[in-house]
Order: C-alpha cells, then sequence, then structure tokens
C-alpha cells in the first residue's frame, strides 16, 4: 500500500511561507517546532524540494531538544538535475538520505542514495510505490510550494497541517504552501477540517483530504 502522506508546512496570516527573496523566515515558534520535531519523528520519511536545500540548508533531523529518544526519518531530496549543493547539510551523514532526480541525471552524492523516476518531472507516484516497497508507511512533505503542489496534483495527499503564524509577509511573488500552476476553478482539491489549535503563536489546521 502506498505510504500515507502529511504536507506540514508554517505560513504568514497572509499566506506565504517566505519572504519574497525565497530566504527562510521564523513563522513557526518554539512550541510550533516542538510539535513539528514530534510529526518528524513519527515519520519514516521526510521530502523537501530542491530550492528549499539551497535556499534554507535544513538539517532534517530530529533535535533532542524536541523529541526525548528522538528518531530521524529518511531525507529525500526533489533534484531532478542534481542540483543539491556537496555541503549541504541533508548530505552530512547523520541520517540516511535519498536524492531523488529524474532518469537524465547519472552523477552521485557523498552520504546518499541517488534514485531516478521520470524523465521529464520526477514520477511522485512511482516514488511513493518504492518506498512503499522499503517499508516506508508516513511519509512528510515539508515544502517547499513547488514540493507541495506536486503531491497535490497527483492527487497524493491524505493530510494538510499548517501553522498560521501571525504576521504578515506580503509580496506577490512570495511562496505560499501550494505554488506550481494550481487547479482551475471547477477542480479545487477538497479538504475537511478536521482539527484546528490555538496556541500561543498563532493557530495550527489540520486538514483531511477527501
Ligand atoms: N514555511 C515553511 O513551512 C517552508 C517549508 C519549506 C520551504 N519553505 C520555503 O519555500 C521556498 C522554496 O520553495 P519552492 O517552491 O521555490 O521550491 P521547493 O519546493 O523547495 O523546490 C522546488 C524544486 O524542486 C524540484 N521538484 C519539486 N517537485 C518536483 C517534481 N515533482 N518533479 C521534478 N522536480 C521537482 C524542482 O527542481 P528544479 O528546479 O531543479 O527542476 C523544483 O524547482 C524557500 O523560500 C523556503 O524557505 C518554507
Amino acid at each position: 500500500m502506498r505510504p500515507r502522506v502529511t504536507v506540514n508546512c508554517a505560513m504568514s496570516a497572509d499566506g506565504k511561507i517566505a519572504s519574497r527573496e525565497r530566504k527562510q523566515v521564523r513563522i513557526s515558534d518554539e512550541e510550533d517546532m516542538k510539535r513539528v520535531h514530534e510529526l518528524r519523528s513519527r515519520s519514516d520519511a521526510i521530502v523537501v524540494g530542491v530550492n528549499t536545500v539551497i535556499a534554507d540548508d535544513p538539517v532534517l533531523t530530529v533535535k533532542e531538544k524536541y523529541v526525548t529518544e528522538p528518531k530521524n526519518p529518511i531525507r529525500i531530496v526533489l533534484d531532478p538535475r542534481g542540483r543539491t549543493p556537496k555541503t549541504a547539510k541533508v548530505l552530512d551523514g547523520q541520517a540516511e538520505t535519498i536524492i531523488v532526480t529524474t532518469t537524465d541525471f547519472q552523477g552521485s552524492f557523498d552520504n546518499a542514495e541517488v534514485l531516478s523516476f521520470g524523465d521529464d518531472k520526477i514520477d511522485l507516484a512511482a516514488l511513493l510505490d518504492t518506498l512503499a516497497g522499503r517499508g516506508i508507511q508516513q511519509v512528510m512533505v515539508e515544502g517547499g510550494g513547488e514540493t507541495i503542489w506536486g503531491f497535490f496534483e497527483g492527487g497524493l495527499v491524505h493530510k494538510f497541517i499548517i501553522f498560521v503564524g501571525s504576521m504578515i509577509i506580503g509580496g506577490a511573488s512570495s511562496p505560499t504552501p501550494a505554488d506550481g500552476a494550481g487547479f482551475l476553478s471547477g477542480e479545487l482539491k477538497k479538504m475537511k477540517l478536521a482539527a484546528f489549535t490555538k496556541t500561543s503563536g498563532g493557530i495550527i489546521l489540520e486538514f483531511e483530504v477527501e
């Protein structure tokens, strides 16, 4: 069975996930970071796009500061052309890492396995099927907007969790939780609001995708 996919990200009150320079903005507060790390620890794999690796250089591990007995998920980077910098923290060997490319890419990375799916775009359904074959049941997608869009476009998302922080970022070109081409008005992805939690810094909304 295909893994269950949970998208988690943080956005400002005006629906942006980073500033217009596409640089990381601290939207989650410490309370929310703890929730995110607990979610990572319960996931078998965590997916980000290569632009997030280049812009933010996240390590994508679970910090002991937030979770006792942390368990690192497999770090997966969607990187069709192999643009992940050699110095990226996801290649630090601290946790298993997979760089997912399209079939044209021939290179390799230290401390990472390379898997290839699709010749133009990465075939996300095929990626999930391969992960299922390796016993992966829970996949967390952290962003950015292009990557999240790909999972929604493919009808592959089960749960969407969004932390809405108490700030405005603005900017017509600032990234949002689901960028890409977007759905047309007659094709909107319907979700059901399953839970909402007010925290000290904002609100967490949890949707089940129908
Ligand atoms: N607030 C949050 O929770 C949060 C979380 C994560 C990231 N961010 C922010 O998001 C921004 C980056 O978002 P982004 O939308 O620009 O980029 P992204 O989603 O991080 O990466 C997009 C890139 O990944 C590759 N990719 C993703 N899905 C693919 C697919 N199905 N097939 C082939 N290639 C695929 C493509 O690489 P190529 O360009 O090489 O084709 C694509 O351009 C950053 O500013 C970061 O700070 C915010």
